[in-house]
């Protein structure tokens, strides 16, 4: 398919734009099941990494959806294009140098890891947001879950379809019930300044 298509390089590059940025470019992908708060905890760390001027983006499932991926449903393969999508788009934010914040279900490991393959070692975070499904279902934040229940969605993520668990992620973070969302915000930015940005505070 890249017949005949060929990479240029370019005089400016990662290094050089990190450098202006003052910071190393990452990516914290955040998986988990629908509800169980991956976007409210993206946004609490990236205003955070804002406040302290690092350069960020949030990739969120839902807005993707409006746009880029319009044309993507919810079977294995759609959501396997969802990701591979968003995925080189975050590896192209990340070789601009920026802190990318996506959250996606992206419930297939196969998906994430393959992601994971796009970026420089050490730049890809996976943070998985551990919500048991119960807890998940009482926010319903959206109602899809009362609609799936009843039938009204098809191949719903942890009832007519799978989530795989992350087996090594870099990060978990508890999100069920009772969760103390500022305590999961400074494990976050706790691990970035230690893993990534290697500040001495
Ligand atoms: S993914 O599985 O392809 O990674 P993504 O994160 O982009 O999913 O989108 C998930 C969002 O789409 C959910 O938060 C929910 O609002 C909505 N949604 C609609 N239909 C489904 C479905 N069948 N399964 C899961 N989420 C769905």
């Amino acid at each position: 398919m890249t017949r005949n298509v060929y990479w240029h390089d370019t005089k400016v590059d990662r290094e050089l734009r990190e450098k202006l940025n003052g910071h190393p470019g990452a990516c914290l992908w955040f998986t988990g099941l629908s509800g169980s708060g991956k976007s409210s905890l993206a946004a609490e760390v990236e205003y955070a990494l804002h406040q302290n001027k690092i350069r960020t983006y949030l990739l969120d499932g839902d807005n993707v959806r409006h746009g880029l991926n319009k044309d993507l449903g919810f079977t294995e393969e759609e959501r396997n294009e969802n990701i591979r999508r968003v995925g080189e788009v975050a590896a192209l934010m990340v070789d601009a140098g920026l802190v990318v914040l996506a959250t996606f279900i992206s419930p297939y490991r196969n998906d994430r890891e393959a992601v994971r393959r796009l970026m420089p070692e050490d730049r890809f975070i996976e943070v998985f947001v551990d919500s048991d499904l119960e807890a998940c279902e009482a926010r319903d934040p959206k109602g899809l879950y009362k609609k799936a229940r009843r039938g009204e969605i098809a191949d719903f993520t942890g009832i007519t379809a799978p989530y795989e668990k992350p087996e090594r992620p870099e990060l978990t973070v508890f999100n069920g019930s009772g969760a103390d969302l500022q305590k999961n915000v400074r494990t976050i930015l706790a691990y970035l300044e230690k893993e990534v940005f290697i500040t001495s505070s």
